[in-house]
């Protein structure tokens, strides 16, 4: 649906700030290279806390961070071929979260069935992603697709980010080009104007056209002459949950983004930039230059963003009812995307299993209604999601599924 690019004052929906996360999409938990074959660390989606795990082939393996015996977390264990070990009694499980030993328990002795939830896991574009949805929705859903990461001519600078605020304040920031006010001299473009708007229930695609002049038009390779006005278009495009926004054949930026819990999110951005270097050079600069510009030129900018979002998050937890005012018509695109997503998991998490899938395995796991926490916040308190444990234990052994001695 194309939109009316027109900047026009309309009331912003403070239910926004309040809204869960839709979580049948993939969800980058982690850089690769934070974890080792051998390792595990906590993750957390949307307030889950999940026990992730390399095992000593390399596999990774996500189990819900909580031992289905008594309930300690996961993570503080350690792992042992391709089994996580719980560190309290040692009770081990396996990627798919099936109890597969006990060390105490004699050896005659059939094992009780205790599973721990497991969720989707991938190794992509050197990050590691989780599912939290539904587990049946996983395969059919694609990653965002990054080009230039198999490029050699682009060069690649990994951004992390964390943001004491909710997601959709973080969102609304990357959406939103008219902060230049904020950036000034470290932006090099000006004039915003944003000429085209579209949306979708899960998609808003913004172009706007900005202006360079001066030494920014020459290092970018704009324009021979500096002090002429160039113009260039930058396309923001929020495919929910991740961003990507490029400036034409200069600069691309996949944000992909992480909501923790109602007042925190992280961000795993990739950025690409095309340098004006024989690839030899810039293979072998390579480390040393993309550390440089994140260092030098990117933090800076992220560290104004970071402080501009924080005090949005703080004036708004002062007073909820409080009304702002927003004119760009992309935010106010961004923000009904954001509502919608959640809506429709609502939507679908509330029919019953049946009417879900047509799988007649959906009934034997563990589904996304362990996870109704997921939703919005805008209750009293704040479930925090962790799967009663206790449920997950069926103390009818005839009853366990895929019993290792069974
Ligand atoms: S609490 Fe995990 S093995 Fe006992
Ligand atoms: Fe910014």
């Amino acid at each position: 649906m194309e939109l009316a690019t027109t900047l026009t004052s309309q009331t912003v929906q403070n239910a926004v700030r309040e809204v869960g996360i839709n979580p049948n999409y993939w969800y980058p938990v982690a850089w690769a290279s934070q974890l080792q074959a051998g390792q595990v660390m906590p993750v957390v989606v949307w307030q889950q806390v999940i026990a992730l795990y390399r095992d000593t082939n390399g596999n990774l393996h996500a189990l819900e961070d909580a031992c289905p015996h008594k309930g300690v977390a996961l993570h503080k264990g350690q792992v042992q071929g391709d089994r996580l070990l719980c560190a309290y009694h040692g009770w081990e499980f396996n990627g798919e979260g099936q109890c597969v030993g006990i060390p105490y328990l004699p050896k005659e002795q059939k094992l009780p069935c205790a599973r721990v939830r497991s969720y989707p896991v991938r190794e992509k574009y050197s990050i590691i992603w989780v599912f939290p949805g539904d587990t049946h929705l996983a395969e059919e859903i694609p990653f965002p697709d990054v080009p230039e990461f198999d490029d050699p001519n682009w060069l690649m600078v990994p951004i992390p980010a964390r943001f004491q605020a909710h997601f959709s304040i973080c969102n609304e920031n990357t959406m939103d080009v008219f902060h230049g006010f904020l950036h000034k001299n470290l932006q090099g473009w000006f004039n915003p104007v944003l000429i085209n708007l579209q949306q979708t229930d899960a998609e808003v695609c913004a172009e706007y056209q900005v202006s360079y002049q001066g030494w920014m038009t020459k290092f970018l390779g704009l324009s021979e002459q500096g002090d002429q006005v160039t113009t260039r278009t930058v396309s923001i495009r929020y495919r929910y949950p991740h961003y990507n926004s490029s400036l034409e054949g200069v600069s691309s930026l996949y944000l992909m983004r992480l909501p923790v819990a109602p007042t925190f999110t992280q961000s795993f951005s990739l950025m690409f930039l095309k340098v004006r270097l024989p690839q030899w050079l810039l293979k072998a600069l390579d480390p040393w230059l993309s550390k440089f510009i994140w260092r030098f030129l990117l933090k800076q900018f992220l560290d104004q963003d970071v402080e501009m979002i924080e005090s949005e998050q703080q004036t708004y937890l002062g007073n909820r009812q409080r009304r702002y005012v927003e004119i760009n018509p992309a935010i106010i695109a961004l923000q009904r995307v954001i509502i919608r997503q959640y809506e429709k998991f609502v939507q679908q998490s509330s029919q019953p299993p049946n009417h879900q899938h047509t799988d007649s395995q959906a009934s034997e796991e563990p589904s996304v209604s362990d996870s109704q926490s997921i939703g919005c916040v805008a209750s009293d308190s704040i479930r925090v999601n962790r799967a009663n444990p206790i449920e997950l234990i069926n103390l009818d052994e005839g009853n366990c599924k895929g019993d290792p001695k069974g």
